[in-house]
């Protein structure tokens, strides 16, 4: 049924991590504005936006999203972002194998101090730059079978899997 006291509200906390110039920052800017910025520039510390999406089913979910800054000087400071974080997206970008080791060493660290119920995504970004690829899609979808993720590949640039990225996890919620 769907009459207006089955709708739920959610807010939901939700931490970006991954290795700097992967494309963080975009995916947030995609997502919550709809842009895409070229001359991105690297975050310092962390940023916050929100963005609130509706379900099929009337919840709406609104997601308070930290966006981390990814450059080692700022890698102290994560754990402040990703404490009680029911959510954490941990991207990497499909041209570098760097960053996929980056992104596993993040989902090490979320297993070890992140809260144990949190929902974890597996994001390979640039998917619009496939002639580059060095990560193959079935790496990141193994690794995050393994550890209980889901796995999608986006593209900040052409919007390609972000809308769908936020969905799904809203659909993982507990
Ligand atoms: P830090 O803030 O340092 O952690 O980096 P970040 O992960 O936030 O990277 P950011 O979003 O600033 O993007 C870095 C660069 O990658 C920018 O030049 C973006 O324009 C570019 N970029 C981000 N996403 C994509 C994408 O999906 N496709 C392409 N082609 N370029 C992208
Ligand atoms: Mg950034």
């Amino acid at each position: 049924a769907n009459n207006v006291s089955d709708s739920k509200n959610l807010r939901v906390k939700l931490v970006l991590l991954g290795d700097s110039g992967v494309g963080k920052s975009c995916i947030v800017l995609r997502f919550v504005r709809g842009q895409f910025d070229p001359t991105s520039k690297v975050t310092v510390g962390a940023s916050f936006l929100s963005q609130t999406i509706a379900l099929q089913d009337s919840t709406t979910v609104k997601f308070e999203i930290w966006d981390t800054a990814g450059q080692e000087r700022y890698a102290a400071l994560a754990p402040l972002y990703y404490r009680g974080a029911a959510v954490a997206v941990v991207v990497y970008d499909i041209m570098s194998p760097e960053s996929f080791n980056k992104a596993q060493y993040w989902v090490k660290e979320l297993q070890k101090h992140g809260s144990p119920d949190i929902v974890m995504a597996l994001v390979g970004n640039k998917a619009d730059l496939q002639e580059k690829r060095e990560v193959p899609a079935q790496d990141g979808m193994d690794y995050a079978e393994k550890n209980g993720m889901f796995f999608i590949e986006t593209s900040a640039k052409t919007a390609d899997n972000i809308n769908e990225l936020f969905e799904e996890i809203a659909k993982r919620l507990p």
